[in-house]
């Protein structure tokens, strides 16, 4: 099981929290890992200045964009599975 924390702050609401959760879960689906992946949503990080920081499996990527989701899936989530 895959751990990935989403930010959810006032600011990363503002910015693309929803997006990120939306495009995850789509990754999630489409290569039949639903199962393998648990999605959390947390309240502010207090990383608001380093842009949306998710935490996988306790590693950190700071400024996580809807954008660069796609990268984040294959290098960071993939890799763990
Ligand atoms: S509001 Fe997103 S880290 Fe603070």
């Amino acid at each position: 099981m895959v751990k990935v924390v989403v930010p959810f702050g006032n600011g990363c609401q503002l910015c693309e929290s929803y997006g990120i959760i939306t495009v995850l879960r789509d990754l999630f689906k489409n290569n039949n890992i639903d199962g393998f992946i648990e999605i959390e949503e947390h309240h502010c990080s207090g990383k608001c200045n380093q842009g949306i920081t998710l935490r996988i499996e306790g590693e950190s990527i700071n400024n996580a964009s809807v954008n660069k989701i796609p990268d984040i899936f294959s290098k960071k989530i993939m890799t763990r599975i």
